[in-house]
């Protein structure tokens, strides 16, 4: 069950999403060669409680830190850790927080010192991807128009867009209906409507699109080793349009 937010509900989740924003650009501002992903979740859960706010992921099915930190052919759901960023690495920084009763959810992927302009590609055209399924989350568009325009801008790049991993509704639950794939045909599933809060977060690998989980039961890895982007805003759908909560 889909459910629809009033705008005062929608207010709070621009509060707690903004938030979100706000700690991922200080986050954001201290990934550079030597840094541990370790002192990023630290930092994380420092800044969590500096906005009043409490950690989403921590304890979420036994997840054991604030923050997701995703190198190269990583994915999703990296556990931070002693690994310390190198230059020429991409990370993904995914982070969710509770804030007077309501998620925010938002991730970025930031390159660690220069990086390769195939790199430099995956991140514009993840990013990209993003947006264009953002400008789908209108009310009377179906939920896979959005699907289908992220994955039509990933192919058009010869990238492949994970099929493994969905975004998803956010609220007064982390992860609420309806799951929202990267990919399919254009026309399906429920119709968008007015106060629908979606989670947006396309996943593109440079390689084939296959997905495995390491030993640690979490961290997602491209099954050919090539590298994964990944970005996600949470999105309110008005009658005025997509409006990004999680934007500065
Ligand atoms: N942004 C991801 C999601 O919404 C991160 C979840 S990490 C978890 O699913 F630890 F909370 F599972
Ligand atoms: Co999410």
């Amino acid at each position: 069950m889909i459910i629809c937010k009033s705008s005062d509900e929608i207010k709070i989740l621009r509060e707690s999403s903004r938030r979100v924003a706000l700690i991922l650009r200080d986050l954001r501002a201290e990934v550079k060669p030597g840094v541990t992903t370790r002192y990023l979740d630290q930092l994380a859960e420092r800044l969590i409680k500096n906005h009043g706010c409490i950690p989403a992921f921590k304890g979420y099915r036994d997840y054991p830190a604030c923050l997701c930190a995703s190198v190269n052919e990583q994915i999703v759901h990296g556990i931070p850790d002693d690994r310390k960023l190198q230059e020429g690495d991409i990370v993904s920084l995914d982070l969710g927080v509770k804030y007077d009763g309501y998620y925010g959810d938002a991730a970025v992927t930031v390159p660690v010192g220069e990086i390769s302009p195939e790199s430099q590609k995956l991140l514009r055209v993840t990013e990209e991807a993003l947006y264009r399924g953002i400008d789908k989350a209108r009310p009377g568009n179906r939920l896979t128009d959005i699907s289908n325009a992220t994955q039509q801008w990933v192919e058009k790049h010869n990238f492949s867009v994970v099929r493994d991993f969905v975004g998803h509704g956010i609220g007064k639950n982390l992860h609420e209906d309806p799951q929202i794939p990267n990919f399919g045909k254009p026309g399906f599933g429920p119709r968008l409507r007015e106060g629908m809060v979606l989670c947006l977060e396309p996943m593109v690998n440079m390689g084939g699109y296959e997905v495995k989980i390491l030993d640690d039961g979490w961290t997602a890895v491209t099954a050919d080793g090539s590298r994964s982007a990944h970005f996600e805003h949470a999105v309110a759908i008005t009658r005025g349009g997509p409006m990004i909560l999680s934007d500065l």
